[in-house]
């Protein structure tokens, strides 16, 4: 009788303990953890080439790359624009060479900065995040103004809500650079040459 009762006993554990680890491989299938979620915003962020224009460049012999010390900072505030030949610019987009200013027809654009900074998206929610992603909104507030191109949001709309949440989870993470991206300058007053 003894071993009987052992032997029901040994099985219940068994049993418990298959649960158990089963249920915690479950979980880790369904809700890939934080690091997860900022690994795959990296990656995102890489092959979507938001470093294109929000990182200032270093030069080096093999072309720009993004300034690792200054990753997704936006236009530097210290490097002003220079004046440009508005008679041959009138028919033509012109770009930094660090690619964080651009101008056209709707003016001036200067990259935002994304890092976790007060002067970037630090103190931002999600759901900033999304209205400025999927519907253009200026610093993701439903009464702010329509981004400016070329800040290419149309193609962004399109994110999952997971990849959405990838990516905003590993700009969160960034180290934080203080910098005050100027203000978009409506078309016609920059100093012609
Ligand atoms: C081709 C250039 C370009 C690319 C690529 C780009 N952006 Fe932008 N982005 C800009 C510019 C320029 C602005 C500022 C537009 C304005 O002032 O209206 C901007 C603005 C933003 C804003 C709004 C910030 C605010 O304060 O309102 C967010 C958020 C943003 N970009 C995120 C991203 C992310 C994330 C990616 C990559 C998935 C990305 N951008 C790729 C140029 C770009």
């Amino acid at each position: 009788m003894k071993k009987y009762t052992f032997v029901v006993f040994a099985g219940a554990l068994v049993c418990l303990l298959l649960a158990v680890s089963c249920n915690d491989q479950g979980k880790q299938l369904a809700t890939p953890g934080a690091e997860n979620q900022v690994e795959r915003g990296h990656y995102l962020v890489t092959t979507m080439g938001c470093n294109d224009c929000h990182s200032p460049k270093i030069f080096t012999d093999h072309g720009p790359e993004p300034d690792s010390n200054l990753l997704l900072s936006g236009h530097p505030s210290s490097i002003p624009v220079a004046a440009f030949d508005t008679a041959t610019a009138k028919n033509w987009v012109l770009f930094h060479p660090m690619n964080t200013v651009a101008i056209g027809p709707w003016g001036t654009s200067f990259a935002a900065n994304l890092t976790p900074d007060s002067t970037g998206l630090g103190g931002w929610t999600e759901a900033q995040f999304s209205l400025a992603l999927r519907h253009g909104k200026s610093k993701g507030l439903a009464s702010g103004r329509m981004l400016l191109p070329p800040m290419p949001w149309t193609n962004y709309a399109q994110l999952s809500d997971e990849d959405l949440h990838a990516i905003f989870s590993y700009l969160q993470s960034l180290k934080p650079v203080h910098n005050v991206v100027p203000q978009p300058i409506p078309p016609g007053p920059i100093a012609a040459k």
